[in-house]
């Protein structure tokens, strides 16, 4: 028999842990319940948060000094293990926390039993989640810097480049495409503050808090919290070992900015066809089809878009889990792991290839400003026109719709007429429809703060420059 087979520990006799079970675990039930196939995601948090309780156990007088690093340099070497992909991880061992414990029993025998002392498996994977959170926070956060700084740059090129805004997918008014793209930025800027954000609720110490009630033994919270980088350890144990709202703040602030990669995402499908004709993407951010020939799809912006649909689903599956749960831990929430594992992955790889495909992005400058030269979509300048000369609003928009209409029912240019034919409609306009409605006098006229105009524009562009900047700054 290897040291496996004892039977005292979980795995090969395939009984659970210590002295209370006779029978082995059904081997259904073992692969049912088992979650290292995916919470070895946590596996270097855990072995941290594991020296860091072994290191405040011998602090606290509970564990010998020697006992201590045989513990700390067992579980470093397992850390290195698991790194290199040397681990061998064991379904039947249940979870993460048990497969390392396990391993180090392997390694440094009797003393890696003194290591769960005063520690619940509740504490801990609440503990290692906290960490897990707080890395894939700041790789969001990283990931958005990245791609804000790739729209700002395409902003820059394009500040010149004047395309149709939309509203319900109609041509409603004429826009610079940077100021299309900064509106973007303004997303994931708030994207990336609602990752920040949420770093705020991660800087309490589940460890010490127990299965639920802490521990009888005079434990050091403030010792693991600080060595884990924690402001302190969490105040309440029942709470540390059964919320999982910071989780769900992950996967809300996820979703979010994946809806907002998926509204990218739509545009650059759109565009890319040929009835829009605007861009066009790199060949390494397209794909061709197997059938047809002539093809080239926006296979990229399409799984992104796709993929918004995991991350929301995610979210309402880990709120789903926790509505009915009764405090304080239970089995529900080893659901929370999948989810956020995948958000996580899913975001990370979604912000990377929309980067990329973004960077890359053909712009036929042409047909954009083609599309936005229909006069039609200056009818509102002809209404505000009339108001400078003091026409009231409500009043000018009915003379204009009318002068619309006349334009639509006589195949007429509305861009065309000149200010006697304007003047029939009402007496009050200042000048022809060729001067009231040239394309970059439109444009120039609205010079309003988070407006069109090139000056409005560049300044946002600085300001984004050094706000992006100053946050690359703050993360080194
Ligand atoms: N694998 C478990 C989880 O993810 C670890 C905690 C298990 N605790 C327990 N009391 N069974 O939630």
């Amino acid at each position: 028999m290897s040291a496996r087979d004892t039977g005292k520990r979980p795995g090969a006799s395939g009984k659970p842990w210590g002295g209370r079970f006779q029978q082995a675990t059904d081997p259904t039930v073992e692969r049912f319940s088992a979650s290292v196939a995916f919470d070895r995601a946590l596996a270097r948090y855990d072995i941290r948060g594991s020296i860091a309780h072994a290191r405040m156990l011998a602090h606290s007088g509970l564990i010998e000094a020697a006992d201590r690093d045989a513990i700390v340099s067992g579980l470093e070497a397992i850390g290195a293990d698991i790194d290199a992909g040397r681990f061998a991880f064991s379904d039947r061992l249940e979870d993460i926390h048990m497969n390392v414990e396990s391993a180090l029993r392997e390694r440094i025998g009797e003393a890696a039993g003194r290591l769960h002392t005063g520690r619940s498996r509740n504490d801990q994977v609440a503990t290692d989640l906290a960490l897990y959170l707080r890395d894939a926070a700041e790789a969001a956060v990283q990931g958005l810097i990245q791609l804000r700084g790739v729209v700002l740059e395409r902003a820059r090129e394009h500040v010149g480049t004047v395309l149709p805004g939309y509203t319900h997918l109609q041509r409603a008014q004429p826009v610079r495409l940077a100021h299309h793209w900064l509106a973007f930025f303004e997303m994931w800027t708030r994207d990336a503050d609602r990752f920040r954000d949420l770093r705020a609720r991660l800087s309490r110490a589940p460890l010490g808090s127990g299965a639920l009630a802490g521990s009888t033994l005079p434990l050091d919270r403030a010792h693991t919290a600080d060595a884990l980088g924690f402001e302190g350890p969490s105040r309440n144990s029942m709470d540390a070992v059964a919320s999982r709202d910071v989780a769900l703040e992950f996967l809300s602030a996820a979703a979010i900015c994946m809806v907002h990669l998926s509204r990218l995402s739509e545009e650059l499908v759109i565009w890319s066809s040929s009835e829009f004709g605007f861009v066009e993407l790199a060949d390494a951010y397209s794909t061709g089809s197997s059938l047809m020939p002539q093809k080239k799809n926006p296979d990229v912006p399409e799984l992104v878009r796709g993929k918004s649909g995991r991350a929301i689903g995610n979210l309402v599956s880990l709120l789903t889990v926790q509505k009915g749960l009764p405090l304080t831990y239970n089995r529900d929430l080893q659901e929370d792991k999948e989810p956020i594992f995948d958000s996580a992955r899913t975001l990370g790889d979604s912000l990377e290839v929309t980067a990329g495909a973004l960077a890359t992005l053909r712009v036929d400058v042409e047909r954009m400003r083609e599309a936005a030269g229909d006069p039609m979509l200056l009818a509102t300048d002809l209404a505000e026109a009339l108001v400078r000369q003091d026409v009231p609003f409500r009043e000018a928009h009915e003379v204009v719709g009318k002068l619309v209409a006349h334009c639509v029912e006589g195949g007429l240019d509305l861009g065309a007429l000149s200010r006697d034919e304007l003047r029939r409609f009402h007496p009050a306009f200042p000048a022809g429809a060729g001067e009231l409605l040239a394309l970059e006098r439109a444009l120039e006229e609205r010079a309003l703060v988070g407006g069109t105009a090139r000056a409005r524009v560049e300044e946002a562009i600085a300001e984004a420059q050094e706000r992006l900047d100053r946050e690359q700054e703050e993360s080194a």
